[in-house]
């Protein structure tokens, strides 16, 4: 290896304060040019290149010039080490580039969709997630990875809320925490651990419409207490960079919102790290409205943006700026100071080449250990939405058939944003069944219908190569053949929903119910006779009514990630025991969102047990109930809630509460149930939710098995942002619930007393 040699002391191993840095970058910030530094916030997408071309690749002469601070999109060891060589070799300052991408769900071994891991409610199997996603993304030369994706989503017609853990602030804010763990370890110098970047800052999930990048507007009180933690937590949890969103907030974008990225963010939060754009954020901006690409530029850098991703408005204006004096020198500084300070935190000044061992590629990733964990892993993320008799598990005996238009197909498995996959060995369905069951039952196949009749719908449905293996025979053809099948089998099993492109980035819906053309193929399923299980594949809540009156059993498996047909296998036949409990409301229909549990009572609530009453709040067409309530989710085996007891029935500030329940495995199966606590403010300064998750615990229970499940409330947990944005308790009377879902609780009271 060529020696790097440095213009400027190394950094010092032992220890990562940032006083440890500091020196060292104002010795480099005053060897560079405002050219090179300008370069620091310079971050373009790499695009593709083969290996071996790397020095003669458009960016590459950017690289020598001191254009770049870092590169995304791209992978592998040895391409990285090419062109970190350019970097640490051929440019002036010889500063190495840091490595980003958007590892989200896992690596090459992927992971369930983070809504999906969100319902595990595990937060030790969420941080093992997203160690063994840094484990194979720093093996494959990458340093920084752009997750976790924390953003409240509360609208399931955006399609992103497939990347967060859902509708509710406390649950996603542990959520947050577990990933960053996960992603950083203890020591961001390790190869084996990469920086995080929690996005996107922020209330992106708020869109109005739901349509992936609109407008959000909400108030302060509202954005502190049910938006923000996720964030925060993430930043609590030591996150070393944050990413902007695309959307505004109070009128202004976030790229250029200095209340948000300065006032909030830094002075409020104490976060220290850097800040890098979405996507040509910057350039968005002047679409926005708020000027010339000068302009905006000039804005998001005062704001306290430190990157910028793609648009390079900060390389191409920002000395302009300076010399015009709408900036001034020291704003550059600061944003270059940061992005520097992150490459000393990831050791890439003592080694640039520190993520780009290629024996590491050969062995870490992509391994049979990972693989298996990601089996086991997904199976404890779907959800048993019903189970009438109790007709699963099934046997492994007979002929099943196995129906549907992506039950046999291994692309659509991984799920949204999981681009370093390898697609064709992904686990279809169709390979998980005949490995469970082996000989022991036949299984027939049929497709039975398209994903979408509609050749266009199927076709944006099957973006970025993902095929959905289109039939183009009438539907009607297609459905025969699947009866026919369905006919001489003991039990069908019918897997139904989106594929997996319906959801993510840029797919948002506004029909949010199983296409039409395979609600016919379970409508023919069902006149059969036979009996029927529906396998749900979707990344977003779905409005299926219709699908839950007349199906025996569902299953909501997500898009479950590379090991998907297996681990849902594993789950049909009963080797594991559902146990995820959803993370976000289903609707009864589309018109009902935003729907979510934590609600405000209004002054006039329905009454409870009433379905419709005049002037209360509610529709004349549809009750006010979801079709799923958040924390929902059945098991082969039944769990019963008695014996609620609240320690004492009030607190002081330097008090706690011991609220205590009997947890019962009353079924035939061993089994595990998340067992959630919330409150509710019964009076308070300013309108408090009807419930509020504060607490759960995953319990496992043997069939017939016993326990105390206890929780600890302190005042801490009663805290919530008032009117003035203080972050406080108020004595008074408190609700607290326990229960197995959001809807079915046993209650009890208690109060805070000064
Ligand atoms: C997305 C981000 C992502 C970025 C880089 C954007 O379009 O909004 O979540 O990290 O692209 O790929």
């Amino acid at each position: 290896m060529t020696p790097f040699m440095l213009a400027y002391a190394p950094s010092d191993e032992s220890s990562g304060q940032e006083s440890t840095y500091a020196a060292k970058i104002d010795s480099l910030l005053s060897l560079m040019t405002i050219e090179e530094k300008l370069g620091q916030l310079n971050l373009p997408a790499a695009g593709d290149i083969t290996t071996g071309q790397a020095s003669n690749s458009n960016f590459a002469e950017k690289i020598r010039n001191g254009e770049v601070g870092g590169l995304f999109n791209i992978k592998t060891a040895a391409k990285i080490r090419e062109v970190q060589r350019i970097a640490v070799e051929e440019s002036r300052l010889k500063i190495p580039l840091i490595f980003g991408m958007d590892v989200i769900h896992g690596y090459q071994t992927v992971f369930p969709i983070p809504l999906a891991l969100s319902c595990s409610w595990d937060m030790e199997l969420i941080e093992r997630t997203a160690r063994i996603a840094a484990i194979e993304a720093s093996a494959d030369g990458i340093c920084w990875t752009f997750s976790p994706m924390v953003d409240i989503a509360r609208d399931p017609r955006w399609g992103r809320i497939a990347e967060g853990a859902g509708e509710d602030p406390y649950l996603g804010s542990q959520i947050a925490k577990a990933m960053v763990k996960g992603y950083q370890g203890d020591d961001l110098t390790q190869n084996n651990t990469v920086m995080s970047c929690v996005k996107h800052l922020a209330l992106y999930g708020a869109a109005e419409a739901g349509r992936d990048y609109n407008t959000t507007d909400m108030s302060r009180i509202r954005m502190f207490n049910e938006y923000m933690p996720p964030y925060k937590a993430a930043i609590d949890a030591g996150a070393g960079s944050v990413m902007t969103s695309f959307n505004e907030i109070d009128g202004i974008p976030a790229s250029a919102n200095k209340w948000l990225m300065t006032d909030v963010l830094r002075q409020q939060w104490g976060f220290d790290g850097f800040v890098v754009t979405d996507y040509t954020a910057i350039n968005e901006m002047i679409d926005h409205g708020l000027g010339d690409l000068q302009q905006v530029s000039a804005l998001a850098l005062k704001a306290g943006v430190d990157m910028d991703m793609v648009g390079e408005g900060f390389l191409t204006t920002l000395k302009k700026s300076l010399e015009k004096g709408i900036i001034s020198e020291s704003d550059i500084d600061k944003a270059c100071g940061r992005i520097l300070e992150a490459k000393y935190q990831l050791g890439l000044f003592d080694d640039p080449y520190r993520y780009c061992d290629l024996q590491r590629a050969e062995t870490e990733i992509f391994t049979q250990e990972h693989r298996n964990e990601a089996r086991e892993i997904a199976a404890e993320t779907f959800v048993l939405l019903k189970n009438e008799n109790n007709l699963l598990p099934l046997e492994k005996k007979g002929t099943i058939a196995l129906i549907g238009p992506l039950a046999n197909n291994k692309v659509n498995m991984p799920g949204t944003w999981s681009v370093a996959a390898r697609f064709d060995e992904a686990i279809s369905l169709m390979d998980g069944m005949e490995s469970v069951v082996g000989d022991q039952a036949e299984i027939l196949y049929a497709k039975g219908s398209n994903v979408y009749q509609d050749s266009l719908l199927e076709a944006r449905a099957a973006a970025f190569g993902k095929s959905t293996g289109r039939d183009p025979r009438p539907e009607a053809e297609i459905i025969a053949e699947a009866v026919e099948v369905a006919k001489k089998a003991d039990v069908v099993v019918a897997v139904i929903g989106e594929a997996s492109e319906m959801s993510g980035e840029s797919s948002s819906r506004s029909d949010i119910s199983i296409p039409e053309t395979q609600r016919n193929l379970l409508k023919a399923l069902l006149e059969t006779g036979k009996p029927v299980v529906m396998v749900l594949f979707t990344g977003r809540p779905l409005a299926m009514t219709w699908e839950h009156e007349n199906v025996p059993a569902i299953l909501n498996v997500w898009f479950a990630g590379s090991e998907a047909g297996y681990a849902i296998a594993d789950a049909l036949f009963g080797e594991v025991n559902p146990s995820g409990k959803l993370t976000t409301t289903f609707p009864q229909n589309v018109g009902q969102v935003p729907i979510y549990y934590s609600h405000k009572n209004t002054g006039r609530p329905l009454p409870e047990g009433v379905e419709y009453q005049k002037f209360t709040t509610n529709y004349l067409d549809v009750t006010n109930e979801p079709l799923y309530p958040f924390g929902y989710g059945l098991s082969y085996t039944n769990f019963e809630y008695s014996d609620l007891n609240l320690s004492t029935t009030s607190i002081n500030k330097n008090q706690k509460l011991t609220v205590s329940v009997q947890l019962s495995n009353t079924g035939k199966y061993d089994g595990a149930e998340v067992v959630q606590l919330y409150m509710r403010d019964l009076v308070a300064s300013v309108t408090r939710p009807v419930k509020e998750l504060i607490g759960f615990q995953k319990v496992e229970l043997q069939a017939g098995e016993s326990k105390t499940v206890s929780f600890t409330v302190s005042e801490e947990d009663l805290r919530f942002y008032n009117y003035d944005i203080e972050y406080v308790s108020e004595p008074g009377e408190f609700e607290i619930f326990v229960g197995g879902n959001s809807r079915d609780v046993l209650t009890g009271k208690f109060s805070l007393v000064e």
